[in-house]
């Protein structure tokens, strides 16, 4: 009898050890997709990176479609399709940002 209650309290402490076990934390909160506005792009980035950027763009952009003159549309347009387009041209995340940034700053701006 004894022997009993030791088990079945013994049963009660860890199903409540394992009740109270923190839960396993989402370590993977989805990046927010970048946004880059001409007035930040102009003022962050140097002439030198921009023009960087824009021999990237001229180098990868240009290999399933023509090339999109910077100034075909306005900055948010540019970065809903730069988060879809940097993936596609296999640039790295610093490429990305050059490509970005000479892009937005000669976008047609928050129009
Ligand atoms: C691997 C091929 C590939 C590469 C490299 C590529 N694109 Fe594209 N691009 C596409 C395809 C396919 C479409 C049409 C489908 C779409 O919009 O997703 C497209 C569409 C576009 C459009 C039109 C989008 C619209 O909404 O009107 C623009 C602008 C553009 N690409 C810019 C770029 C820029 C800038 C780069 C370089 C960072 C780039 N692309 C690299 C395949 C590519």
């Amino acid at each position: 009898m004894n022997k009993l209650i030791v088990v079945s309290g013994f049963s009660i402490l860890v199903a409540f050890g394992i009740a109270c076990s923190p839960k396993k934390a989402a370590n993977t909160t989805p990046a927010a997709p970048a946004m880059l506005t001409k007035e930040v792009a102009l003022k962050q980035y140097s002439s030198a990176q921009i023009a960087e950027g824009e021999a990237l763009n001229n180098a990868k952009c240009g290999t399933c479609h023509k090339l999109y003159p910077a100034g075909q549309f306005g900055e948010q347009r540019w970065n809903q399709v730069l988060n879809r387009m940097i993936p596609k041209a296999k640039a790295t995340e610093q490429e990305g940002k050059l490509i970005r940034a000479y892009i937005v700053a000669n976008s047609k701006g928050a129009s």
